[in-house]
């Protein structure tokens, strides 16, 4: 009667000792399919570097320069890997959603701001020749870039500017691009990308110059709704689009992990 216990109290024991390195090494690496982080952030400090675009997109990280060299690869690989089409798709779900719930005046005041650069136009090409952000920004370089007029639609926006059209929405694009060298660049790039329809491309220009972003774009914001604009939905990659004054009812941030303007 004892006999058959004692084996079994020891196979009890022997699984305990087997187990407790298990559970010790699953708290190390807490991901469900059990693979090692590096694998997927693309080698380097994969939790420092998930975090620190956390961090970037929650605007909790501010006026940083460049992306941290031990996170190129991570940026990199979510910029090409596909997770970024799928943040895209998620947000888009959630504007088309807003959008629904819209009571539109057909008054042609309804409106909608969106920004350009990586917002309807993606500048991921160019930034691959700047380690996606682990260089340091390049005004000369980025000008000789977006004055060739050559930047891809980013398609989900494109869609979503098509829509906006459609719904009966005057559609603003607001950026920051200067308006003397890089206006008629801007309009051929917009153009031969298909974002055709918008009611107004406003450019820096004048007393802007110089001006933060924030200041520069709630101006332009605030004199769309004293000209009787409703400004429905505001979309950008950068927070200074969305922040400051008549922001709109509803902003929506992209996401971008390669570079920070104030
Ligand atoms: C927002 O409006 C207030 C009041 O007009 C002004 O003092 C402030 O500077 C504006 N903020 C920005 C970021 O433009
Ligand atoms: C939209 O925003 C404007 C300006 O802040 C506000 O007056 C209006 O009540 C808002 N409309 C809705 C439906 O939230
Ligand atoms: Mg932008």
């Amino acid at each position: 009667m004892i006999k058959p216990q004692i084996p079994l109290l020891l196979i009890s024991f022997f699984t305990l000792l087997i187990m407790l390195p298990k559970s010790t090494s699953a708290r190390l690496h807490p991901r469900r399919d059990g693979t090692p982080p590096s694998s997927s952030s693309g080698g380097g400090d994969g939790k420092f570097c998930l975090s620190w675009r956390l961090g970037v997109e929650a605007n909790n990280v501010v006026a940083w320069g460049t992306v941290p060299r031990e996170c190129q690869e991570e940026v990199e690989s979510y910029m090409i890997d596909g997770q970024y089409e799928e943040d895209l798709d998620l947000v888009m779900q959630q504007i088309f959603s807003f959008l629904n719930s819209i009571p539109l005046s057909f008054d042609s005041f309804d409106a909608w701001v969106l920004d350009v650069d990586d917002t309807c136009l993606s500048n991921l090409y160019y930034y691959k020749t700047k380690r996606f952000g682990c260089e340091p920004y390049d005004p000369v370089g980025f000008r000789a870039w977006a004055s060739k007029g050559g930047s891809p639609a980013i398609s989900p926006v494109l869609q979503l500017f098509n829509k906006l059209l459609e719904k009966g929405f005057k559609v603003f694009l607001v950026t920051g691009r200067d308006q003397e060298t890089l206006g008629q660049a801007t309009i051929n790039n917009l153009h031969n990308q298909g974002f055709i329809g918008y009611q107004r491309l406003i450019l820096r220009s004048g007393e802007y110059k110089g001006q933060s972003a924030v200041r520069y774009k709630s101006d332009i914001r605030q004199k769309l709704e004293k000209e009787g604009y409703r400004i429905w939905g505001n979309v950008g990659d950068q927070w200074s689009d969305l922040r400051g004054n008549s922001t709109g009812n509803r902003t929506f941030k992209l996401p971008n992990p390669m570079y920070f303007v104030p």
